[in-house]
């Protein structure tokens, strides 16, 4: 049997996207509001499992021969955990949206894990295990991914990531919030990941000073967060933005987005994740948000408010 519910959060990458790659380190938060799934059983125990996620568009049969690559993953997954392959129904509540590099693949396989390994061990089961489960699913949807967004999937608050070291938890000072803006435009990390490789390959000389300002960032990000520095937050935010930019990674839009955040309130603002479309993080204190940044960007950007899962939102 499968649990009846399990939840999994979001993520975003606060700072060393990108950088992350040439290995510098990178710092990644959890969205508290990320995926829960809802497990019920099928009248018949041989039938396909059946997944729907409205607000993702995704209704699928989990068949065997499906070649849809979240069937693959998810049979993936519940194979790894002794799971059931069929005989039941998975729906799933999204408040992040799909594909805009807010962690939504990692959502689903840690949310599944957690339904699967929850039953087998009758009780939360161990977070490695949750952790190992839905790198199973990711390696399906991404080949081989960092880890990270399956670690802050299960784990959840903020957590500093270095290629072939465990993650480990970074304690707040205070906390602080971040409005994510989806700028609703789609976009591939791997394309994304080649053309800043291949503006190093043709200027390494240029290009490698800033891979490297972005891990330092990191390090300054890790230390001002500890030490609850938002000034210094925000200075390291819009510098971020700014070297992203450098890589090639940003966009009109993106920059926009960021400029409108700041006249709205936010005390800066950067592109996350890969860029290139995806999403806008708005570094916030509480009184920038009873300013009413979200408001500000919805009166300046109508079109960004098309579905709940995709509408700018706040977290702490
Ligand atoms: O797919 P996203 O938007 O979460 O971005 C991935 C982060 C990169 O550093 C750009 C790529 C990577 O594999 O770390």
């Amino acid at each position: 049997a499968l649990q009846p519910s399990a939840v999994a959060c979001g993520k975003v990458i606060l700072f060393g996207e990108h950088s992350v790659v040439y290995g510098q380190p990178a710092l990644a938060a959890g969205l508290a509001r990320g995926l829960t799934l809802h497990a019920t059983p099928l009248p018949r125990p041989r039938d396909a499992i059946e997944l729907s996620i409205p607000a993702w568009d995704l209704d699928l049969r989990l068949t065997p021969d499906s070649e849809h690559p979240v069937a693959r993953a998810c049979l993936e997954v519940l194979a790894h955990c002794d799971g059931p392959v069929t005989g039941w129904r998975l729906e799933g509540e999204a408040r992040i949206p799909c594909g805009a590099g807010l962690g939504s693949s990692a959502a689903l396989t840690v949310a599944l894990a957690r339904l699967a390994l929850g039953a087998v061990v009758d009780g939360e089961p161990d977070l490695d295990e949750v952790i190992a489960a839905s790198m199973i699913g990711e390696r399906v949807f991404h080949g081989t991914p960092s880890g990270i967004d399956s670690a802050v999937a299960a784990r959840g608050g903020v957590v500093a990531f270095e290629r072939g070291a465990p993650c480990q938890a970074v304690a707040l000072g205070a906390s602080l919030w971040l409005v994510v803006i989806p700028s609703g435009i789609p976009r591939q990390t791997g394309a994304l990941v080649a053309g800043v490789a291949a503006r190093r390959d043709r200027m390494p000389e240029v290009i490698d000073p800033i891979i490297g300002a972005l891990g330092q960032l990191v390090h300054r990000g890790r230390a001002a967060l500890t030490g609850a520095r938002l000034d210094v937050l925000a200075e390291l935010t819009s510098v971020a933005h700014e070297l992203l930019g450098s890589l090639g990674v940003s966009l009109p839009m993106l920059d926009r987005l960021c400029a409108a955040a700041v006249e709205h309130g936010a005390l800066a603002a950067k592109l996350t994740g890969a860029g290139g479309g995806g999403c806008v993080i708005a570094l916030c204190d509480t009184e920038a948000l009873a300013r009413g940044v979200i408001e500000g960007l919805a009166h300046s950007f109508p079109e960004l408010a098309r579905a709940p899962a995709s509408a700018p939102f706040a977290v702490e």
